[in-house]
């Protein structure tokens, strides 16, 4: 965080994770690949599940192109389907039953898809893989984190939570289909309500597990070109091309509010991270806007409630 008193948080303020072991969803690309790579450089032990074993190890060897002794163990996982969120956390405790988790970073994501598609499970691609995907795994994980003192669950949203809207009537886009401004935006304001009421819920609940969360601002990865080009509008298009040069950093630079929020000693109770230039779209991690929508309580227990309704489980905390 940067004030008048303290220099700006880079990867090197990274507490030393050794002994620490993390999950990082959204590891092989992108900011979830940079923050995988810093933590695994501090000693993380790194869980690192992509949705094919071939990009799982891809990542790996590219982390281990850096840091040769990583601890970084590959797996799948689709956060589109239900059952392979499932068979996952099934895989997570088979694995070594009784294991502890320190750190969770729901980072895996999708932006702005074309047209409407619906999950294996019938669900809007974007609600699922950004939203209720993650939200079953962390309920499905929580019981390897719960009595670990100084653990963290991290949610990445994005500063377009502030534009997102919770139409109930029309989470599933079943009404209408806006691929940014509607599907995308609703599913990071999710996040951002989520990561917020589960605080609200560990704190209810005397655990010492710690919910954060972070938008990495405009960060240049394989979400711009995986997603928006040719479905945003003409003029939104001229923007970003004319704010890309000015306003956009690179993955490694989106990756610190998630590493703020993952590892900083300074890094509050529920805090929030994006970064501190421009209209958060580029710069060093402060703490973000929070969209007035996701300070709603009502909807953040309406939406937990509906939530644990479409994934088929209960978030006992
Ligand atoms: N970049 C930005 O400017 C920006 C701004 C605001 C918020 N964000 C958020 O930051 C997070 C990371 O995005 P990024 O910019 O690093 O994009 P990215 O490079 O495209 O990375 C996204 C990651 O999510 C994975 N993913 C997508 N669908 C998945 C699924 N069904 N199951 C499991 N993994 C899946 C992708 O895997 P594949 O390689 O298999 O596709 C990839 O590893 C996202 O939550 C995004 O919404 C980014």
């Amino acid at each position: 965080m940067t004030t008048k008193n303290s220099t700006p948080f880079t990867a090197n303020d990274i507490p030393s994770q050794q002994g620490r072991r993390v999950l990082i969803t959204g590891a092989n690309s992108g900011i979830g690949f940079e923050a995988a790579l810093e933590l695994a450089r501090k000693g993380a032990e790194v869980i690192l599940p992509a949705r094919s074993l071939d990009k799982a190890n891809d990542a790996v060897a590219r982390i281990r192109q850096s840091v040769p002794n990583a601890a970084v163990t590959p797996a799948i996982l689709d956060l589109a389907s239900l059952a392979s969120v499932r068979a996952f956390a099934a895989f997570y405790t088979e694995r070594s039953p009784g294991q502890t988790l320190d750190l969770l970073i729901n980072n895996a994501g999708v932006m702005a898809v074309p047209r409407r598609e619906l999950t294996v499970d019938g669900y809007e691609r974007q609600f699922a893989t950004n939203y209720l995907g993650p939200f079953l795994l962390t309920a499905l994980l929580y019981p390897h984190m719960k009595q670990r003192h100084g653990a963290r669950i991290v949610t990445v949203a994005s500063g377009v939570s502030n534009q997102g809207k919770i139409e109930f009537d029309n989470l599933q886009s079943e009404r209408v289909y806006s691929p940014m401004f509607g599907a995308y935006s609703q599913s990071k304001l999710a996040d951002l309500i989520f990561q917020l009421e589960l605080q609200r819920r560990l704190t209810a609940a005397g655990s010492p597990v710690l919910s954060t969360g972070a938008h990495p601002g405009y960060a240049i990865t394989n979400l711009q070109t995986s997603g928006p080009a040719g479905v945003l509008p003409l003029g939104m298009r001229i923007a970003m091309t004319i704010l890309k040069p000015l306003a956009s950093q690179d993955a490694a630079h989106g990756a610190l509010p998630t590493l703020y929020a993952a590892a900083s000693p300074r890094a509050t109770t529920g805090g929030y991270y994006g970064p501190n230039g421009f209209q958060e779209l580029k710069g060093h991690p402060v703490p973000a806007k929070i969209a007035p929508l996701a300070k709603d309580l009502a909807l953040a227990k309406r939406l937990w409630g509906e939530t644990e309704r479409l994934v088929g489980a209960r978030f006992e905390l």
